[in-house]
């Protein structure tokens, strides 16, 4: 409790905190039952997790050699991630969501998965004694639930790569690879799968489809984008641009797949003559760059799968890499998170060269191409998130119609799917009031501000289950349900004009 007291209030300048008794604990023992939760961390679950295998398709990764592992997965093993939420507030109290999220950020050993003041969620990966740790700590003075959600991160990692029983070298030399949705879209991709789709699929629409080099990554990659535009080039600065990104947090592999899943959709009901794509593309250009962050990405294939960041090296020689979402000229902050941050947004704006190279190829082609539309992809947690990320004290322009087409993706989503995706502004969503570093300098904010008329994110699947690390058979439902919200999105924008 005191180092609690200590942190917070020497992070948010807070004088004499009372914390009401009643919160102290109460009728059952908090300690007690906190125990009974780390002893039951503590059970070996390998034998439980051989016998639910009855997928064929799916092995345990201790039966398989070390050296045929994707990546190290021993280094996940004595993680798990956990769910704090339904917490009490009272008014004379830090809030918890500040107090725990500060707590946290001190520590080099917790790791935040993702974090919603409005949908009143923290997860979190650590290990036992952390978990001891935080939640003796937190019970002294809060209220509030906990809860496992993942107690064995090397298997449900190992099981996001593609598994090698499905022979993936046989698909790419079959053609059925590129011009199959089922075959491309059964595992996640490597970066360099997507760019070899890429290059097929316009090889296959050479009209219609074009690469757009955007610029070069830290450590040298490419980040290349497909325009899809049906119209000739001398129409094309009447046409207004919808910009749909993905990848921008290198984890979030869902929003990879399913930035390609939508392109791709998109090019079948074209050629299949669906009247309603057709009228969307003969008045809308699209530009799909599902990789925001190669270096980060190819990170999560060769070394870390909960890899955040881009690979840029920081002024602290032991931490790389710059969350590129935090990099863009809006509102940017710097000197609140370390370079060891997952949330650390570089020392000056667009020092991210991802966002650099982006705001570039932007003006570069703001006059040939101008951009209406942009929808950011990322996972997890179900969320249409509109602006401003960086407070709620400023109202975006033209509220009443974001909201409208918020609720309105939301709802195409759950006619596809039934799922729900939550409705929030994104500085609710992440109490960017309690904690500016949350939401300052975001692409989306940028984007809506400087470039885009409309600009939404979309939280993708799941609500917590697997977060980052949805298996892949989610890849086609999720990319099905989205397609469906862009199709709204399509028709509310020609409808607008
Ligand atoms: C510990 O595990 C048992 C059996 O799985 C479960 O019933 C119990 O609720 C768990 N205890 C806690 C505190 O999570
Ligand atoms: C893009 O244009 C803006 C506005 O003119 C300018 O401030 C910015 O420096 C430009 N970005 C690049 C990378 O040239
Ligand atoms: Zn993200």
């Amino acid at each position: 409790m005191r180092l609690l007291f200590t942190l917070t209030a020497l992070v948010y300048n807070t004088a004499a905190i009372q914390y009401p008794l009643s919160f102290l604990s109460s009728n059952n023992d908090p300690a007690l039952s906190i125990n009974s939760f780390i002893d039951n961390l503590s059970q070996d679950l390998s034998d439980f997790e051989i016998s639910s295998l009855n997928d064929n398709d799916i092995a345990y990764y201790k039966q398989i050699e070390p050296s045929n592992w994707p990546i190290d997965l021993e280094q996940y093993s004595t993680d798990f991630v956990i769910r704090l939420f339904d917490w009490i507030d009272t008014d004379d109290d830090i809030p918890f969501y500040q107090s725990t999220l500060s707590l946290i950020k001190e520590q080099q050993n917790i790791k935040i998965w993702d974090s919603s003041l409005a949908s009143k969620f923290i997860d979190i990966q650590l290990n036992k004694d952390m978990a001891q740790y935080l939640l003796t700590e937190l019970s002294s003075q809060y209220k509030f639930n906990y809860k496992l959600l993942l107690n064995n991160l090397p298997q449900t990692i190992f099981e996001t790569y593609p598994q090698s029983q499905l022979s993936s070298l046989e698909e790419e030399e079959n053609d059925d690879f590129i011009t199959n949705s089922e075959l491309f879209f059964k595992t996640y991709r490597d970066i360099d799968s997507i760019y070899a789709w890429f290059d097929l699929l316009v090889n296959t629409y050479p009209d219609i489809l074009s690469i757009e080099y955007i610029g070069n990554t830290f450590e040298g990659r490419p980040m290349k984008a497909l325009r899809l535009s049906v119209h000739s080039d001398s129409k094309s600065n009447e046409i207004k641009t919808v910009v749909i990104t993905g990848g921008i947090h290198a984890r979030e592999w869902i929003s990879v797949s399913t930035t390609c899943y939508i392109l791709f959709q998109l090019l079948q009901d074209y050629e299949n003559g669906k009247v309603s794509v057709i009228r969307y593309l003969e008045n809308l250009d699209f530009l799909f760059l599902p990789l925001m962050n190669p270096d980060g990405y190819t990170y999560t294939w060769t070394n870390e799968r909960l890899w955040r960041k881009n690979k840029q090296q920081t002024f602290n020689p032991r931490c790389q890499g710059i969350d590129i979402d935090h990099s863009f000229d809006f509102h940017f902050t710097s000197g609140i998170e370390s370079p060891c941050s997952d949330d650390y947004p570089g020392e000056s704006v667009f020092e991210a060269l991802e966002s650099y190279n982006w705001d570039n190829y932007l003006n570069e082609t703001k006059h040939s191409h101008p951009i209406y539309a942009y929808i950011d992809l990322h996972s997890y947690a179900q969320e249409v998130l509109y602006p401003y990320a960086y407070s709620c004290d400023i109202l975006p322009r033209d509220e009443e119609n974001l909201l409208e087409l918020a609720y309105g993706l939301s709802q195409s989503i759950r006619l596809k799917s039934g799922k729900y995706y939550q409705i929030f502004k994104a500085c609710q969503d992440k109490g960017a009031d309690l904690l500016p570093s949350m939401g300052s300098g975001s692409a989306l904010d940028y984007m809506y501000h400087n470039k885009a008329y409309w600009a939404f994110v979309l939280k993708l699947r799941d609500s917590g289950t697997h977060g980052f690390l949805l298996p892949s058979k989610y890849i086609t439902p999720v990319g099905k349900e989205i397609y469906s919200s862009i199709k709204y999105f399509a028709a509310f924008l020609l409808s607008d004009k």
